[in-house]
């Protein structure tokens, strides 16, 4: 019997004979929170928050792998893996390092699958209907899959949103993040930033994230690598604790003093399987004395022989369960917003460093081509530094959220538009304290603004490239002044175009910063009659525009030309890096 009000759902077992199960034990009288999953008799079903509706099993699921091999690089880096790992089993998987571990786990769950073979869960061939059984999967890689800049609770809460249905209330998600923190131990540290925990308690709110799915089956690749000893007993026992709880856990790890907790023990040695059993019944296979000698019989070990017979044959999912997901985009963009508000001295440093930057040029000089060059290079240089970390640095969090059901379009778009209108706000308080420090900087406002927000919206989206592009954050770091620094050397300030060989004028027609460059000087032009003092009052705008020799002497500059192609360039330039953005991360989906 169901009983309450939304909010505060209560259920009774008003004496089933058949036997009603919640998470898989008997009760009398308990709160619903979201995910909790009811058993009656042969029936199963998931609370989501409002009702309860069908589910694809209810416990720990069954995995079988049959003759799973990979080869990479001329090399087999999976041979002809055979297993079976029963509902609510806590398996590890052992071996030297580059033995395959990782490789294998990424087979089983689908997230690098093999060459040939096949994987069933409960029957259900995973490289086949991975959409159906997605929702039961949980992944924890080795990095950490939630952004360090927030509480531990803002975390859990955003990635819960990305995992729930659109429709799920609000204050459900806050009841199962609280539930999962409780769960970890984390209760105390709710509040802290999770870049602040140790290694330990990091890695556990990678796993809380995957718990809030309630997932059926949960892979961890070395989930306590780099922990000290206690912490990593604690994280394997909590996971014992898990898979009793009614979850199926597979995980990889290095270490032998914990084995005991598990039920199975799969060795692998090159890729292929020497041993998969109890892990009692391992000193008996190896003939060894000691668990940590192990590791030293591994190379002679024989391979299990392959499996007989032909793979057992899939069943095709029953049922199609696509609850509508929650729009991604707003969530990831409410989510950049509460990364931005976490840490308030970067915010500081964020709007400090424009002011910084605008004081200084006006202090120096007063030319008002040398300021504009100034805010230009500026605004490109704020752009490119926001955004060249960001992908790279959330890599492990991207391609798993991705696996859950993330769009590339809305991952890329949300950074987009997080970082755009950080750069557009740097770089108009920037021009808005050269205005005011240089009292009046001249030239047509309309043209320089426009030229500062479409530079913004290209160097955001160069940095992004950059991001998706490089393989690590230091590669990024460097490459944003190779981008930059050609930027200056072409822009057309100095030397200006009239001064360059036919080789750099041509490279510099296709730069962003040149774009910009005949935007700024249109605008000092603009309106104003062209006389032979502005050769040297602005001999760079005037060497820029007087290119093409069509600059007249009492003519009224009124050209919007030049302009306009600079902000089409520019906006081209955005666009063509966003696409390389997006090709960028889709190579790295899979690691
Ligand atoms: N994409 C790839 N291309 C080429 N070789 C690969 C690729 N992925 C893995 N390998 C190779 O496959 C072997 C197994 O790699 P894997 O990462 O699965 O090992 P591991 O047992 O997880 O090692 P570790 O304990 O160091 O994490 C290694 O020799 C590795 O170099
Ligand atoms: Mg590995």
């Amino acid at each position: 019997m169901i009983s309450g009000s939304p909010g505060k759902w209560v259920i009774e077992d008003a004496g089933s004979r058949s036997g009603s199960y919640l998470n898989g034990r008997l009760f009398q009288r308990e709160e619903l929170v979201l995910g909790d999953i009811l058993k009656i008799g042969p029936f199963g079903f998931r609370f989501d928050g409002l009702r309860f509706v069908g589910t694809f099993g209810t416990t720990g699921a069954v995995l079988e792998a049959w003759e799973l091999s990979k080869t990479a690089g001329g090399t087999k880096i999976l041979d002809a893996v055979t297993l079976r790992i029963e509902a609510c089993q806590f398996v590890g998987v052992i071996g030297p390092s580059g033995a395959g571990k990782s490789t294998l786990l990424d087979a089983l769950c689908a997230l690098r699958p093999a060459d040939s073979g096949q994987v069933t869960v409960d029957g259900v061939d995973i490289y086949r209907h991975y959409e159906f059984l997605r929702d039961s999967l949980g992944y924890v890689p080795q990095d950490d899959i939630v952004p360090l800049e927030l509480p531990v609770e803002e975390a859990l809460y955003y990635s819960a949103r990305l995992r729930f249905p659109a429709e799920t209330p609000l204050a459900e998600i806050r009841k199962v993040v609280a539930r999962t923190i409780s769960q970890l131990g984390l209760t105390e540290r709710a509040g802290t930033r999770v870049g602040s925990l140790s290694g330990g308690q990091r890695k556990r709110v990678s796993v809380g994230a995957e718990l809030l799915g309630r997932p059926r089956l949960l892979f961890l690749d070395e989930p306590t690598s780099g922990l000290d000893p206690s912490a990593e007993f604690k994280l394997m026992e909590s996971l014992r604790l898990l898979a009793a709880g009614g979850c199926t856990v597979i995980c990889t790890t290095h270490v032998m003093e914990n084995v005991h907790l598990m039920d199975r023990l799969a060795v692998l040695s090159e890729g292929r399987l020497v041993f998969f059993d109890e892990p009692g019944s391992a000193r008996g296979a190896f003939g060894i004395e000691r668990m940590t000698q192990l590791y030293e019989r591994i190379p002679h070990a024989p391979r299990l022989p392959d499996a007989a017979g032909a793979p057992p044959k899939p069943r095709e999912p029953e049922q199609h369960p696509s609850p509508r997901r929650a729009p991604a985009l707003r969530i990831l963009l409410l989510r950049q917003w509460a990364i931005l508000r976490a840490d308030w001295k970067n915010l500081l440093l964020v709007l400090g460093q424009p002011a910084l930057i605008g004081l200084m040029v006006t202090w120096v000089t007063r030319d008002p081509a040398l300021i504009l060059f100034f805010a230009m290079i500026s605004t490109l240089w704020f752009g490119c530094g926001n955004a060249a970390q960001e992908i790279v640095k959330e890599l492990p969090m991207f391609r798993r959220e991705r696996l859950i059901g993330l769009g590339r379009h809305e991952y890329l778009l949300s950074k987009f538009l997080t970082l755009s209108r950080i750069t557009v706000v740097q770089s108009l308080l920037l021009y808005g304290v050269m205005q005011l420090c240089a009292s009046g900087i001249g030239g047509s406002p309309g043209w320089q603004i426009g030229a500062l927000v479409a530079t913004s919206l290209a160097s955001v989206g160069l940095g992004l490239a950059i991001s998706a592009l490089s393989r690590t954050i230091l590669q990024a770091v460097m490459l944003v002044p190779l981008v930059l620094i050609p930027q200056i050397l072409f822009s057309g300030f100095t030397p200006p175009a009239g001064d360059m060989k036919p080789g750099p004028y041509f490279v510099s027609r296709l730069m962003p910063s040149a774009s910009t460059q005949a935007v700024m000087d249109t605008s000092l032009f603009w309106g104003k009659k062209i006389t032979g003092s502005m050769r040297v009052d602005f001999p760079t705008a005037f060497s820029n525009l007087n290119h093409d020799k069509s600059l007249r002497n009492g003519q009224i500059y009124q050209n919007p030309r030049p302009a306009v192609e600079g902000l089409a360039a520019l906006l081209a330039w955005t666009i063509s890096t966003y696409v390389a953005a997006w090709f960028g991360i889709r190579g790295k989906e899979r690691g």
